[in-house]
């Protein structure tokens, strides 16, 4: 069921304060292209993206939105719309061509350049060190589930942090660490397509004790430093009020949810979950767990959709199932639209966590886009996706939540990983024929929402 009302134009930029911040987020290996200018090197998806039957169009991220070269083009985009900030990532293979090699001063001045771009458009950068392009050759010796690799993204971190900290003063360390290692390595949808729940787990923990070992490489480079991660969190609801539903649901939150919250937090991986991993539970060794609960000046949240879960004995470990509510309003992509839910998510990780400072690093939604006759593109369900999240939003901050910006994801259309270019999230629309930009209703209502005084 897809519900097409017309939201009305109640919200104002004021209902928020004044130091808010309103942005876009997009990352690397989605709008870049260029994969082999600048001396990077081949990157975990440039390899995964080449096996056929992995992406659903067949296509990669060789051209994307050719950001590389129209980056200048991009910012002003996000100027027009009045964006205060911009929030993009590093693509690892552009910065690194090998394990102990020197730094690539090509890829490091791109992102300086794109940098100054950004400060000269009125956009506080806010760079995410890890979005899921990792280098190839770190794949080739066991990637993430190889503890080697966390010191290469110290190093990786050390480098970036130096050379952008002058300028740029909001980090964000991982995007979606969960998308990272089950994707990645257990359901095998993402690069580098494995499917071992123990090497996902594996990952997982290499993945959070990177974070916590970059956390004060930063803060030492970085003058002013605010320094968070992105984590895709999921309001949950049990398909049913059986208790055995709700204590699924519980189970799934371990995995989902908790995993990271906890130990980012201090309080080391939820015993519940461990127990049910049974053998599959990662090697820690004894200084993990305090440098994984570093303390953070923010916590980002994605939000895009909320689950519901039923209990299922045979589906191990967790022996719960997230199953498709019936007669729910869905995205083109088949997400729940479930505004409440960001409500209630981050009232619970207020309730459950006291992250300090939350900022909205990733929302959006998909649609099939129409390009009408003049050219326009009145994506009206995603303007009022958009409209709905803000107004949840604004309820959460009503009921005591620290929200302090939002950014939407994504400024343009791109190549959205398995999905290929078939799943547009932009609030611009790219012809990726003639590579030309069209800002569509949604970006036009956003921009008139941040200019109106
Ligand atoms: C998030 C990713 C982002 C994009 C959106 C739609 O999980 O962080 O890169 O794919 O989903």
């Amino acid at each position: 069921m897809t519900i097409q009302t017309d939201t009305p134009f109640n919200l104002k930029r004021r209902d928020f304060a004044n130091d808010f911040v309103w942005g876009c987020s997009t990352s690397a290996y989605q709008i870049e292209g260029a994969i082999a200018e600048g001396g990077r090197v081949e990157s975990i998806w440039d390899k995964f993206a080449a096996q056929p039957g992995n992406i659903r169009d067949g296509s990669s991220g060789a051209q994307a939105c050719d950001h590389y070269r129209r980056w200048p083009e991009d910012l002003d985009i996000g100027k027009e719309l009045g964006l205060n900030a911009y929030r993009f990532s590093i693509s690892w293979p552009r910065i690194f061509s090998g394990v102990g090699t020197s730094q690539n001063e090509a890829g490091l001045d791109f992102y300086s350049r794109m940098v100054d771009g950004m400060l000269e458009r009125g956009l506080d950068p806010w760079v995410t060190l890890y979005h899921w392009d990792l280098p190839q050759y770190l794949q080739e010796q066991g990637g993430w589930a190889n503890r080697a690799t966390v010191d290469a993204f110290v190093a990786f971190t050390d480098a970036v942090s130096r050379r952008l900290g002058d300028r740029v003063k909001n980090w964000i360390t991982h995007n979606e660490p969960w998308c990272t290692a089950m994707h990645g390595n257990l359901d095998g949808v993402h690069a580098p397509g494995l499917k071992d729940f123990g090497t996902a787990l594996q990952v997982c923990h290499h993945v959070l004790l990177s974070h916590g070992l970059s956390v004060p490489v930063i803060r030492a480079n970085v003058p002013d430093a605010k320094v968070g991660i992105a984590l895709s969190l999921h309001h949950l609801r049990p398909a049913t009020e059986s208790q055995d539903d709700i204590d699924a649901m519980f189970r799934h939150d371990g995995l989902r949810n908790r995993w990271f919250l906890d130990p980012l937090y201090g309080r080391g991986y939820p015993a519940d979950v461990l127990q049910l991993c049974g053998d599959a539970a990662p090697v820690i060794h004894p200084a993990d767990m305090d440098a994984i609960a570093v303390p953070l000046d923010f916590l980002g949240v994605n939000y895009y959709f909320p689950e519901v879960v039923k209990n299922d004995p045979d589906n191990l470990p967790l022996r719960s199932r997230v199953i498709a509510f019936p007669d729910c309003e869905r995205t083109a992509f088949g997400w729940e639209v479930s505004p409440e839910g960001m409500t209630a998510l981050l009232q619970r990780i207020q309730r459950d966590y006291h992250p300090g400072i939350i900022y909205i690093t990733e929302n959006g939604s998909t649609y099939d886009d129409v390009v009408n006759e003049d050219g326009a593109i009145d994506d009206v369900q995603r303007k009022n996706y958009l409209i709905r999240h803000l107004h949840a939003m604004r309820d959460a901050i009503g009921h005591g939540v620290n929200v302090k910006g939002y950014f939407a994801w994504s400024l343009l259309d791109n190549f959205e990983w398995a999905e290929g270019y078939l799943r547009r999230f932009g609030l611009t629309y790219v012809n990726f024929q003639t590579q030309k930009r069209t800002v569509k209703l949604s970006g036009r209502w956003y921009r008139d929402f941040l200019n109106h005084r």
